[in-house]
Order: structure tokens, then C-alpha cells, then sequence
């Protein structure tokens, strides 16, 4: 528990940022102590000397002083619980901000290997987590203590005899508090993993909603989903019970407590008369209504506590786990920023493995300013992997890679990224407008450069017949558009940028005839006059190129152009009929 509380340190930072905190923390709190501390005192003045001694023009202004207290006390709670809550609000955005940048930022193999999905969906549920226990229960603990700590010093005022004998009682309430919050925290635990198996299992089937209906799956469906339902109710219910529970023990307690101290009260008093007479000043009305009245005072927050511990500890996983995916400082490094590209580029027996084996073995080409060079091979071979290093998604390779002879490694990867356009193989459209996949990548970009990339890629013709153009939405990733026009949306995305150096890794999955031809011609119009590396599966595109790579299993096997590679009838020879076949429509 304490070094779980020195979690609540790292949450410091942000916290400390914010003014409105900082003003609770140094008026609000003490305020509430103090104001809610006097109140008894205030009773214990109106009975003394207004009623006991019939003094009407104390009574009436004990009584406007003790309503007045209440209203200010009352004020103060309730510009705590805002003022705090939005403290809280703003720390979670911020966080919540820091975490998506972060978890964007860092290496493609970290999202390869941890599912970064599920990570950052549990990190959500987090947040949430934690912003509930941060209002309910920590902030107001602090209030609660200040507020238990302004009691007891009111009680040793009045009477430290009788505040001994209503605070022996305080280590049972502790053990009591410890053995429920317990309970509570497993309970909370409970209900959250039943109430995520739910979500995820609901999810799944609303996802695959045609699926359960094909395959007349309905009951089955349901017949699950009504077992994780009651699942979660049973463990919500184990918390409610548990709660309550504790809350009606903690009552009993305090309602002994109260006893107690009556009973010394009167036993006080028959000795009193017999051999203490010391004991009647401090033994007035007053006092007596005074520490009944802060005895409930002092259970009030007690009763709350062993649920706000529960979500205390369920807070410190929150934020374990949080930070745990802060501390991953797994990003790619280079630091150069380079003002422009013309394009030289140069691989240098370079290596590399995802993991075990290599995926590129001794690699070596160089590709100059202005010129095209074509890689070609069969599926896994190794291409797309050379365009990801460039890209710097991946490093840890083994060998050397300049660009206009820097080395790749000292580049800053966000800034090499602007100077490249590249066509991946899998096309990702994001939802939103075709201007906004179109200028994604180029914050601020005109209407009339996103038209202008539009027509140098030949999407401006499909585009042109949607009803809104360029500002037709994009539905669930694409769905509404075909496989060819995501590709030319995918280049016009790539020439937007302007670049010097083009790199297209071609499709594989095969469109129709009509589209192909569009496709074909423009790609054609993308390699133009450009330094391009493409990785080309159509026959119409490697023809194009100055020199051609054949790549097998990691490593170039043959190099040169179209006729030179045929004329060897080597693995070029072998892969052009593959090429022949299913590449050329017409
Ligand atoms: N993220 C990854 N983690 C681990 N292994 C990977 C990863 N990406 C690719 N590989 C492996 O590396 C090898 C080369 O993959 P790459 O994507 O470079 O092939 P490719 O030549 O582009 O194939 P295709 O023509 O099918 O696109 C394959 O064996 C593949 O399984
Ligand atoms: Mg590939």
C-alpha cells in the first residue's frame, strides 16, 4: 500500500500544473476543516449560554453564526467537488493525449509483438477508472482527513477524557475498514473483468453480425451473452453486498461509540457529586451535545472509507498500468533534419531480421537522382521489408543505408518521412473526406494541391462523378469505393507532397480489366521523370524502369534491365511468365 502510494507521485506533475488544485489544496481544504470543526463548538455556545442561561441575544446570534457556518461549509464542499473534478477532467486529457502520441511514436515492431489494440483499449478503460476513483475517492479522502483531524483536535478541547474513550475505538474501525476494502477491491476487480468479457463479447457479435445470422447462430449468441450478463451482475452484486455490509457494521460502531461515551458521561457525573467535582465545568449540556455531535461527524467519512480504499487500489493498478506503457521509450532514433531530397540512394550490404532469420541478406544497390529502379520477386521475399527500413519503421539492420549520402540511422524519421511519398501495398483510408485521405499527411494544404494531386493521378475522373467530388465521405475504410479507385486515391495521397523520391509498392490482388488499364497508365504518369524504387508486380511498370533487382529469399540474385535480365533466362526469365500471364490486360 505505501509503495503503492508512491504511485500517486507520478500523477504529481500534472496535478501540480494546474492553479484550481493548488487553491484547494491551500484554502478550500483547511477551510472546510476549520468551519466544519467549529460547528460543534457553535452548538455547544447556543445550549451553555443561550438556552442553559436564557440568554435570548446569545442564542439568536449562535444560532445566524451556526447557520451561516453551515452555508459556508456547505459552499466550500461543493466548489471542492468541482473545482477538483475538473482538475481531474484536464489531467486525464492530458494524459490521455501523451499516451496516444506516445504509443504512435513508438517502433513498428513494438506494435508487431504486443497487440498495441488491446493495450491502448485497456489503457482507455483506465483512464476512466482512474478519473472515477480520482473524484470519488482520493480527493475527497484528503478533505475527509483534514475534515477527521479538525474533530479530534475539537474533542481533546472540550474534554480530553471523553475524546480518549470515543477514539479507543478508532484501531477497531481500522481493522474493519481494511478487512471489507479487501473484499471490495476484488469485488471491483471482478465486475470490471466480467463487464469487459461482455463489451468484447458484444462487440464480436455485432461485428460479425452477418455471420450469427448466416449461420442461424442467434441462440447460441444469446445463450452466452446471457451467461457473461449474469456473470457481471453476480459480481456487481458481490460489491453492492459487501458495501453494505460494511456500512452497517461501521454504523453499529459508531453507534456503540456513542454509548460509550454516554456511559463515562454518566458515570463521570455520579462521581462528580461524590469526589470530582473538577469534572462538572467540562461536563456541561453542551459538551455533551458538542461530542455527540462530532462523533457523528467522525464516522460520516469513516463509512465511506473502505470503498474509497477499494478504488484507491484499483486507482494504483490504473496508474501502473498507464505509466507502465509511458516507461517503453521504444523509438526509432535520428536527430538530422535534411531541408530537401534529390534522391541518391545507397544500400550497402545490409541485413535484417524481424526477429529470428534473416529477411534481407547482404543487400547492395544504389539508386540515383532521377532514375528508376524496379524489385521484383516472389511473395515474401523481402521487398516491402527494404521500403520499411528506408522508411525507418524498423532499424536494428546490419550494414549501411545513405541518403544523399547521410546515414539513414542520424535522420529524424517524422522529417524523412515528409520528403518521401510512399504507396504502400496495404491501403489504409481513414474516415473522412477524400480532401482529407487526399491531405493527410500535409497539415494546411490547399484545396486547389489536393485537386492538383487528384488529376496527376488520375483519380480526378472517378472522383469527379461522386456526388459531393472531393468531398464525399469515406465510409469504413473505403467500403464504398473499389479496389482500383483506393489505389489512385492512394497515389494522388503520395504525389500531394511534391517528392523527389517516389516509392510504390504495387497491389497484388488482382482488379478488372478496366480499372487495370487506369491503374496502369496512371502509374505510368507517377514514375515519370521521377527518382522512383517501385515494387512491381505489372509487366507495363518494369519495363519502365532503368534497372531491375530480382529478389529471392532475402537476396538479389540478378540485376540489370527488362531485355538484358530476359536474355540471361535466369530467375528474371522464370518470374516473366508469371508476369505475362496475369499483368498484361491487353
Ligand atoms: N512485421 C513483421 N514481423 C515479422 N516478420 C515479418 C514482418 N513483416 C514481414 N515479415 C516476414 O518477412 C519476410 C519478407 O516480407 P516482405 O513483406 O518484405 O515480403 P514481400 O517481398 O514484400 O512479399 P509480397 O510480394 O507478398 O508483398 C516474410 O517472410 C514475412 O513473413
Ligand atoms: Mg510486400
Amino acid at each position: 500500500m505505501i509503495a503503492d502510494i508512491a504511485d500517486l507521485r507520478l500523477l504529481w506533475p500534472y496535478l501540480r500544473a494546474d492553479k484550481r488544485l493548488m487553491i484547494i489544496a491551500g484554502i478550500l481544504i483547511p477551510m472546510i476543516s476549520g468551519l466544519e470543526t467549529v460547528l460543534p463548538l457553535v452548538l455547544k455556545q447556543t445550549i451553555d449560554h443561550g438556552i442553559l442561561g436564557k440568554d435570548t441575544h446569545a442564542l439568536l446570534l449562535y444560532a445566524a453564526l451556526y447557520l451561516g457556518i453551515i452555508l459556508a461549509a456547505y459552499a466550500a464542499r461543493s466548489l471542492q467537488a468541482v473545482v477538483s473534478s475538473l482538475a481531474v477532467l484536464r489531467m486525464i486529457k492530458t494524459l490521455r493525449e501523451k499516451l496516444f502520441l506516445h504509443v504512435m511514436g513508438l517502433k513498428a515492431a513494438f506494435h508487431d509483438q504486443s497487440m498495441s489494440g488491446a493495450l491502448v483499449t485497456r489503457a482507455t478503460s483506465d483512464f476512466d477508472n482512474l478519473s472515477e476513483s480520482l473524484n470519488m475517492g482520493v480527493l475527497t479522502s484528503v478533505v475527509d482527513v483534514a475534515v477527521l483531524v479538525g474533530c479530534m483536535a475539537g474533542m481533546f478541547t472540550l474534554n480530553w477524557r471523553l475524546a480518549l474513550c470515543a477514539l479507543v475505538i478508532l484501531p477497531v474501525v481500522g481493522g474493519v475498514v481494511q478487512w471489507f476494502s479487501k473484499g471490495l477491491k476484488a469485488a471491483m476487480l471482478l465486475a470490471r473483468i466480467k463487464i469487459a468479457a461482455l463489451n468484447a463479447f458484444t462487440q464480436e457479435c455485432l461485428y460479425g453480425h452477418t455471420t450469427i445470422k448466416l449461420l442461424t447462430a442467434e441462440v447460441s449468441a444469446e445463450g452466452k451473452y446471457d451467461v457473461l450478463n449474469t456473470q457481471y451482475r453476480d459480481a456487481q452484486m458481490g460489491s453492492v453486498v459487501l458495501d453494505a455490509t460494511m456500512f452497517a457494521v461501521l454504523d453499529g460502531i459508531a453507534s456503540i461509540t456513542l454509548g460509550l461515551v454516554l456511559w463515562v458521561v454518566v458515570a463521570g457525573v455520579t462521581k462528580q457529586s461524590l469526589t470530582q467535582p473538577s469534572w462538572g465545568d467540562a461536563l456541561s449540556a453542551g459538551v455533551i451535545v458538542a461530542f455527540v455531535a462530532y462523533i457523528q461527524q467522525l464516522f460520516e467519512p469513516l463509512k465511506q472509507l473502505g470503498n474509497k480504499m477499494a478504488m484507491l487500489q484499483g486507482a494504483f493498478t490504473s496508474i501502473d498500468r498507464i505509466f507502465g506503457v509511458l516507461a517503453k521509450g521504444d523509438k526509432v532514433a535520428g536527430e538530422l533534419k535534411l531541408p530537401a531530397l534529390r534522391g541518391d540512394l545507397v544500400f550497402e550490404r545490409v541485413s535484417f531480421a524481424y526477429g529470428e532469420g534473416l529477411v534481407l541478406d547482404d543487400i547492395s544497390f544504389a539508386l540515383k537522382s532521377g532514375e528508376s529502379l524496379a524489385l521484383v520477386g516472389a511473395t515474401g521475399s523481402g521487398k516491402s521489408t527494404i521500403v520499411k527500413l528506408l522508411a525507418k519503421l524498423y532499424d536494428g539492420y546490419q550494414g549501411t543505408i545513405t541518403l544523399d549520402g547521410h546515414d539513414l540511422s542520424l535522420l529524424e524519421p517524422h522529417d524523412l518521412r515528409q520528403l518521401l511519398a510512399i504507396v504502400p501495398q496495404d491501403i489504409v483510408l481513414f474516415d473522412g473526406t477524400i480532401a482529407f485521405n487526399i491531405g493527410l499527411g500535409l497539415p494546411g494544404v490547399t484545396r486547389e494541391r489536393i485537386a492538383e494531386a487528384a488529376r496527376q493521378a488520375s483519380a480526378d475522373g472517378f472522383i469527379s462523378r461522386l456526388p459531393l467530388g472531393l468531398d464525399e465521405v469515406i465510409k469504413e475504410q473505403g467500403s464504398n469505393l473499389s479496389h482500383g479507385q483506393r489505389q489512385l486515391l492512394a497515389f494522388a495521397r503520395a504525389l500531394v507532397k511534391a517528392p523527389n523520391l517516389v516509392i510504390l509498392d504495387e497491389a497484388t490482388s488482382s482488379i478488372d480489366r478496366e480499372s487495370e488499364g487506369i491503374i496502369q497508365r496512371a502509374t505510368q504518369s507517377l514514375l515519370k521523370g521521377r527518382t522512383v524504387i517501385v515494387i512491381a508486380h505489372r509487366l507495363s511498370t518494369i519495363r519502365q524502369c532503368d534497372n531491375i533487382l530480382v529478389i529471392d529469399k532475402g537476396r538479389i540474385v540478378e540485376s540489370g534491365t527488362h531485355t538484358q535480365l530476359l536474355a540471361k533466362r535466369g530467375a528474371y526469365f522464370a518470374l516473366y511468365q508469371g508476369f505475362a500471364e496475369v499483368a498484361e490486360p491487353s
